[in-house]
């Protein structure tokens, strides 16, 4: 490898140089090259030697003799300093441009910084993953429900007419181009319908929004899981035993459930399902604020509007379908009193659920 190259003398300045100083020059910069310590150059014996000369050069060749020791002398350092910048940005590690910060910089000089390690995974996403777990081992596929949709999945596809005082029970956030945050995942069973032909067993989770009035049980943002199963002779039953098996697997408990009537457009009959609660098993307690059940879902036999706008003909077909919240199902799975904590990113919450 040769030196770096010798840039910054101006040429205009230089004068012939005198044969015996080239001759050294020559000889240092090939010293130059294989010296350890490059500055050493600096303080080579050649050039000392050089300075001694000066003394006893004549009065009229003095100026130009003392002006080429100088200019050799400048190259020289200049030489050294291009080997010693070369030095110093070799010994630099690369940086990682992708890298959030600078990754030369060790954990202890950036104490502002979470450390990675410390990271926990939310507990809806952990629950979530429990959820699609059992779903998938019950015969399901588990697919995420859309963030923004349109008014024809959230109302139309589901029987609810234009103008029907229903579509006012679902306070939805609306674009100024029409698009709709979906307020339920309701808004996936016609997409679900028209994707194959029954059997049709599918799970939808995602979040679901709301222009609610917010306090420690309601939330603008939630999230929501939707089942949707068809077929040929299918009934309430079904759909009983299916939420029993899932809701006993999930809580780990053998639990009693009890419906009610409830109206949604989109299913006939529709339900209310609550569960005997699974922490005092009827005696009442907090989380069942002493009544024993709990309302989780709604629920219903899907209407035969709703499976034939999604091209399954009613006649031959029918299905079931729910829709439950998850935030509540991880609520009283680990007694959190304040729905708020789901999206406030307070890290003492997140934590506890590492
Ligand atoms: N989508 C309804 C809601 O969020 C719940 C539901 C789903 C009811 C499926 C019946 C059938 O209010």
């Amino acid at each position: 490898m040769t030196g770096p190259r010798c840039h910054g003398i101006v040429k205009s300045k230089r004068t012939r140089m005198n044969p015996h100083i080239a001759h050294i020059a020559t000889e240092l910069k090939k010293k130059l090259q294989s010296l350890p310590e490059k500055r050493d150059i600096l303080k080579a014996p050649e050039l000392r030697e050089l300075y001694a000369q000066l003394k006893v050069t004549s009065q009229d060749e003095r100026p130009a003799f003392g002006q080429a020791i100088n200019q050799l002398k400048q190259e020289l350092e200049t030489m050294v300093l291009g080997y010693e910048s070369a030095a110093e940005s070799a010994a630099l590690t690369p940086i990682d441009i992708t890298a959030p910060f600078d990754t030369n910089i060790k954990p202890a000089d950036r104490p502002h910084l979470l450390p990675t390690e410390l990271g926990s995974r939310h507990p809806l996403s952990i629950e979530r993953q429990v959820v699609a777990d059992i779903f998938t081992r019950m015969g399901y596929d588990v697919l995420d429900s859309r963030q923004i949709d349109d008014d024809y999945h959230m109302f139309g596809s589901l029987n609810f007419p234009e103008g029907h005082p229903a579509r006012d029970d679902y306070d939805t956030f609306v674009t100024e181009e029409g698009l709709i945050a979906p307020a339920h995942t309701s808004t996936m069973q016609n997409r679900v319908l028209k994707a194959g032909e029954p059997p049709i067993r599918s799970v939808l989770i995602g979040r679901v929004f709301r222009n609610e009035d917010l306090d420690a049980k309601h939330e603008h943002t939630l999230n929501q899981i939707e089942g949707v199963y068809v077929d040929r002779n299918i009934n309430v039953g079904h759909l009983l035993a299916t939420l029993k098996t899932f809701l006993d697997a999930y809580y780990k408990a053998d639990l009693k459930f009890r419906i009610q009537p409830a109206y949604f457009p989109f299913v006939e009959p529709g339900f209310e399902f609550a569960i005997s609660c699974p922490f005092c098993n009827e005696k009442g307690c907090m989380t069942c604020k002493y009544e024993g059940w709990i309302e989780l879902l709604g629920c219903g036999m899907i209407h035969p509007n709703v499976l034939r706008e999604g091209g399954v003909d009613p006649v031959v077909y029918s299905g079931f379908a729910w829709g439950l919240g998850l935030d509540r199902l991880v609520m009283m799975k680990h007694s959190i009193e304040d729905i708020r904590n789901f999206q406030a990113g307070k890290l003492e919450f997140l934590r506890q659920f590492k």
